[in-house]
């Protein structure tokens, strides 16, 4: 044992009075950023862990198929066979970082079978195969936590079964995927394109050489269906998302918007509405002067606004190793917590209906989703060409509320023109767009980003 560690636990020991409840074990699947960053912080704030819990939180094994030097486990119990961890007696909570969805959804599965209680940090898993986890665990009377998956060390699942349990939330809407967070700040602030920024995500760690996850909002949607699940009551509903990434953001859409007043920010929003929920992931237009705005860098933040307190904001470090262990010691504390309590009076974890009214199993198609709209059209600097615009956008309902146009430049034949419209349906702008595109005096395609006011 590390004399570090050896004297975190002496500290832990003294700290907690004779007759205490014995310590909880529990065993780590996965010796990555996060395992390695939650054996460090487990190691060094064990002694406040171990008094806010009430009880020493031991880890009686590690299963890992390598080992981690950024983390000292000499003097742990490591084997190379994660499944010994969901099949040891002596584990209470099998904690789970090893990421991805086979592997990891036998091992969770292996380890409620066994009734043990489940933390992971794996959004993917709970966003894709939660609600079998889910039934799993309530059949076996045990928790599944998942503070981790969403929004790295943010509370922001706490705060949803919890701080906001007297609400009823009437919507969402969060930054929660840094990477791209880190990229669209970087177009805006230096004026980098994508591809340049994407790259210099790529040099600082930030995005994986495969970035398809990151910049085309999939890590976004699975965040969106947790958090929606837990503010609507719903089941989750990763494939009814709609996501759209941030790879075809523009530069000059960016100064544009910034033009206009508003910033581009890669939003997963959960709205509830009358025909249903609203569950989209896309870049979004909003007001500079919006707190969220002006979170930049790979930083995450998450509105969420209920019908008694009103909005409330979230913010913090979406990633990282010891941010994101941070969040995983709550859930295993969580846990810890409950372990005397009957498993109908936990704080219910996911999925749990609040109430009949909207259709709370339903996921509102995207046409039917109603937002303002940015558009950035390429005309011909010909007379009519305007009128043309608005009448197409007239005739479907839409109104123009705002609009750039600045002097062509001199062998230029075409001009962007931007407009701002009004709420509109999705699908009636759709149908605006179609016909704008078929005009002769505009060059296809229109790139349109919908604006939120988030207010
Ligand atoms: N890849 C994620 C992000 C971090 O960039 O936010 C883990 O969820």
């Amino acid at each position: 044992m590390s004399a570090f560690a050896d004297e975190a636990i002496k500290v832990s020991e003294k700290s907690l009075t004779a007759g205490a409840l014995p310590p909880v074990r529990i065993g780590i699947c996965g010796l990555g950023t996060v395992g390695s960053g939650t054996v460090n912080v487990m190691a060094r704030n064990c002694d406040e862990i171990a008094a806010r819990c009430g009880r020493r939180i031991d880890i009686v094994q590690i299963g890992a198929r390598r080992d981690n030097p950024n983390c000292d486990t000499s003097h742990l119990n490591v084997t190379r066979e994660i499944f010994d961890v969901a099949n040891n007696p002596d584990v209470d909570v099998v904690v789970e970082l090893i990421g991805g969805t086979t592997v990891a959804r036998e091992l969770v599965l292996t380890a409620i079978a066994n009734g043990k209680h489940v933390v992971t940090a794996n959004k993917a898993l709970i966003a894709e195969h939660g609600n079998e986890l889910f039934a799993a665990a309530a059949e076996q009377g045990v928790t599944i936590a998942y503070e981790a998956a969403v929004a790295g060390g943010i509370p922001i699942i706490k705060s949803l079964r919890e701080g906001l349990v007297g609400n009823r939330i009437q919507w969402l809407a969060g930054i929660i995927n840094g990477t791209g967070n880190y990229i669209l700040t970087e177009m805006r602030e230096k004026g980098r394109s994508f591809a340049e920024a994407l790259s210099q995500a790529q040099a600082l760690g930030y995005a994986e050489a495969d970035p398809t996850f990151d910049v085309e909002g999939i890590d976004a949607a699975h965040k969106l269906v947790i958090m929606a699940s837990l503010a609507f009551g719903m089941p989750l509903a990763f494939d009814k998302v709609y996501t759209e990434g941030i790879s075809g953001v523009a530069r000059e859409d960016i100064q544009y918007a910034d033009e206009l007043g508003y910033r581009i920010k890669h939003l997963g929003i959960a709205r509830r509405t009358e025909d249903g929920v609203e569950l989209r992931v896309h870049p979004t237009l909003i007001p500079q002067r919006r707190l969220i705005a002006n979170v930049n860098g790979v930083m995450n933040a998450v509105l969420v606004s209920g019908d008694a307190v009103g909005p409330t904001l979230y913010y913090g470090a979406g990633a990282g190793a010891e941010a994101t262990a941070s969040a995983v010691i709550a859930d295993i504390v969580d846990v810890a917590r409950t372990l005397n309590v009957r498993p109908d009076q936990r704080v219910p974890l996911a999925g749990v209906t609040q109430d009949s009214q909207g259709n709370l199993d339903d996921v509102l198609p995207m046409g039917d989703t109603v937002t303002s709209y940015y558009m950035r059209i390429f005309a011909h600097d010909k007379p009519g060409v305007m009128s043309q615009v608005a009448k197409i956008c007239s005739d479907q309902g839409i109104s123009i509320e705002a609009l750039i146009q600045h002097e062509p430049a001199e062998d230029e034949e075409l001009v962007p023109v931007v407009l701002l419209t009004s709420r509109a349906r999705e699908s009636q702008l759709q149908e605006a767009v179609n016909q704008i595109e078929a005009l002769s005096t505009i060059q296809a395609p229109v790139v349109r980003i919908r604006v939120e006011s988030l207010g």
